[in-house]
C-alpha cells in the first residue's frame, strides 16, 4: 500500500518527509521526479534478472517491493506514447496513453525475503502497457509530455 503510493506520488512522500518522523522511505533523493521515478521503476532497454534489477530500485525505498514491471523499451519509445490519443486512467484521471502494440517486459515478483535480500521470480510477458503522462519538470528531458506512471499492463 505505501509502495503503491510511493509509485504514484512519490514527491508527496518527499513532501510528508518534511514534518514526518525519520523514514526510510523518505531516503528517495529530494531531486528526483516523478519520470525519473518512472524510469528508475519501469524502463529497462536490455533484460536484467529480476534480482540484480530490483536492487536497483529497493535501494530508494528502503524495502521489497512486492510487484514491480519492467519494459523492455526506452525513455524516447514510451514517451513518444504520450503523443497518442489520451485514455482515462484507472484513477480516473484522463491523462493515459496505450502502447500501439505489445512489447516485451518482465514482472517481477517477490518470493522471499527481507530488505535488502529480497529475491524475485521472473516472468517473461509480451503485453500493450497503458502509462500516465505529464508535462515534464524543470530538470526532465524537454519533451512536451513525460510518462510519470505505469497504469496498466494489458
Ligand atoms: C504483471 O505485473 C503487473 C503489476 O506490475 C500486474 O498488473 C499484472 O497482472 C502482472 N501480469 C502477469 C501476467 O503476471
Ligand atoms: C524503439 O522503437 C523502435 C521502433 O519501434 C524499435 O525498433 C526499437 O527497438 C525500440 N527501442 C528499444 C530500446 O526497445
Ligand atoms: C521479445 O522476447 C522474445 C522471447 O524472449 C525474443 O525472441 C524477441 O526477440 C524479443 N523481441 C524484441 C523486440 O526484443
Ligand atoms: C542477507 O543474506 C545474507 C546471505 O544469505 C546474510 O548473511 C545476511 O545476514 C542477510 N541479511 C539480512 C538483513 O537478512
Amino acid at each position: 500500500m505505501v509502495l503503491d503510493l510511493l509509485g504514484c506520488f512519490p514527491h508527496l512522500l518527499l513532501l510528508l518527509g518534511v514534518w514526518g518522523p525519520v523514514n526510510p522511505l523518505f531516503a528517495l533523493p529530494n531531486i528526483i521526479t516523478r519520470a525519473q521515478w518512472f524510469k528508475i521503476q519501469h524502463l529497462q532497454p536490455s533484460p536484467l534478472p529480476c534480482n540484480r534489477a530490483m536492487s536497483i530500485v529497493n535501494k530508494y525505498t528502503q524495502h521489497c517491493k512486492p510487484e514491480n514491471t519492467f519494459l523492455h523499451d526506452s525513455f524516447e519509445n514510451v514517451t513518444a506514447i504520450c503523443d497518442l490519443p489520451r485514455i482515462i486512467c484507472k484513477n480516473g484521471r484522463y491523462n493515459c496513453h496505450k502502447s500501439p502494440r505489445p512489447i516485451n517486459m518482465t514482472n517481477c515478483s517477490l518470493t522471499t525475503g527481507n530488505y535488502p535480500n529480497c529475491s524475485y521470480s521472473n516472468a517473461a510477458l509480451y503485453k500493450f502497457f497503458v502509462v500516465a503522462c505529464d508535462p515534464p519538470q524543470p530538470t526532465d528531458p524537454p519533451y512536451h509530455l513525460v510518462p510519470v506512471h505505469l497504469d496498466k499492463i494489458v
